[in-house]
């Protein structure tokens, strides 16, 4: 596969990260490369290229999507360019990563998905909660039907950002350029969850929430937004559960607080991505033992989750690396102590002898 990365902030980064450690997390013979880079200020993709051992950059979308090099364009651009870049890229013949929200409207959407499979071309939306550990864990369960029929559901994505009025407004912040708000941005991950967990919808009520309207605009000025801030929806599904989805970037306190429950006539599922290792299942089969039982997902699906670092190895822990790696690097580039250094491995070589020290003999081992 030969990608070419259309948009390079926080997604076009992270996107790049995934293909990068792909080779690490699964084993296979995939040859997966990103041949070029596309931002809108041609000085960011020439950092990203270089940065990311990227072997071509460009301003224009269009050096990318026509390049006959490329057969994947991965769309990590503003929710408004989806739609034209996406069209241009499956009548190209070429296969289509996308950022959701797929496009800033359902005909808009539903003609992308009609002519991806009138082309006959692989497409794929970016909903990554999918592919967190707990939640393919949670479809297994209500697959397996241990939730019985489902009754009711609640799914709420809280974050904090657009709290600070004085911070510049983003595109977020724009519906010209977002298409929606925090239902569009934050929804369509917990809309898609629900979808995925328990079926199609059939009915839903929501109600906007817009508490900021004045913000601090690009240039420092005083400006408007017509983007909501917050969003909660009341929603039927097709299954016959009934459920509210709540989505807000003016929660004070929050961080990335996807939280989802669903609640069968069986059982229930408990999920919160800030605890991202653990499933809670409740089963009335469990007779007296009563309470939510925390299982364990860590790493233990070998696909598609993969089995690099190991199959015990807690969400994050690969993190730690990386930043004790940085550490090293960043010290030693920059002439700066480092932490932790020999002394500390001789501490603790320390502590460990005397333990050993106090096995062998019996006896209590003090450490000076
Ligand atoms: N799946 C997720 O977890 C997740 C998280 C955040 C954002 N997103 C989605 O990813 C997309 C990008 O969001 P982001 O947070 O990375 O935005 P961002 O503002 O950080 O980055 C946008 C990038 O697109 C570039 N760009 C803007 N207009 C362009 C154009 N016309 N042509 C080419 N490049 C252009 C900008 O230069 C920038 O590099 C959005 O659709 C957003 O909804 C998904």
């Amino acid at each position: 596969m030969k990608i070419g990365v259309l948009g390079f902030g926080s997604m076009g980064k992270t996107h790049t990260y995934a293909i990068k450690n792909i080779p690490f997390f699964f084993d296979g013979s995939y040859d997966v490369k990103i041949i070029s880079v596309c931002t809108k200020n041609i000085e960011n993709a020439k950092k990203a290229s270089i940065k990311y051992d990227i072997p071509s950059y460009t301003d224009n979308e269009d050096d990318i999507i026509y390049n006959d090099e490329i057969d994947t364009i991965d769309i990590c651009t503003p929710n408004i360019c989806h739609y034209e870049t996406a069209k241009k890229a499956i009548l190209a013949g070429k296969n289509v990563y996308c950022e959701k929200p797929l496009a800033i409207t359902y005909e808009q959407a539903k003609e992308l998905a009609d002519l991806a499979k009138e082309k006959n071309v692989k497409c794929s939306m970016v909903f990554n909660n999918r592919f967190l550990l707990p939640i393919m864990r949670a479809k297994e369960l209500v697959c397996e039907g241990r939730l019985g029929k489902i009754l009711s559901f609640n799914a709420r994505y809280l974050h904090s950002s657009a709290l600070d009025t004085v911070k510049r407004a983003g595109w977020k912040q724009d519906k010209d350029i977002c298409g929606g708000g925090v239902l569009f941005d934050l929804g369509s991950h917990a809309v898609d969850l629900i979808y995925y967990l328990c079926g199609e919808f059939k009915s839903v009520i929501g109600k906007s929430q817009i508490a900021f309207p004045i913000r601090t605009g690009v240039n420092g000025e005083k400006w408007e937004t017509n983007a909501d801030e917050a969003f909660y929806m009341i929603a039927t599904l097709k299954c016959g559960a009934y459920g509210t989805v709540e989505v807000s970037k003016i929660t004070t306190g929050a961080n990335d607080d996807l939280t989802l429950e669903i609640h069968g006539e069986k059982g229930s599922i408990r999920f919160n991505l800030m605890d991202p290792n653990f499933l809670e299942y409740y089963s009335i089969d469990d007779g007296s033992q009563r309470g939510y039982t925390k299982i364990e997902c860590v790493n233990r699906y070998p696909y598609p989750s993969g089995v690099f670092p190991g199959v015990k190895a807690p969400v994050g822990w690969l993190r730690g690396h990386i930043g004790n790696y940085y550490n090293f690097v960043d010290c030693v580039i920059n002439n700066k102590e480092i932490h932790p250094d020999l002394s500390d491995g001789a501490y603790v070589q320390l502590v460990l002898d005397s333990a050993y020290l106090s096995d062998k003999t019996g006896k209590e081992v003090e450490i000076c």
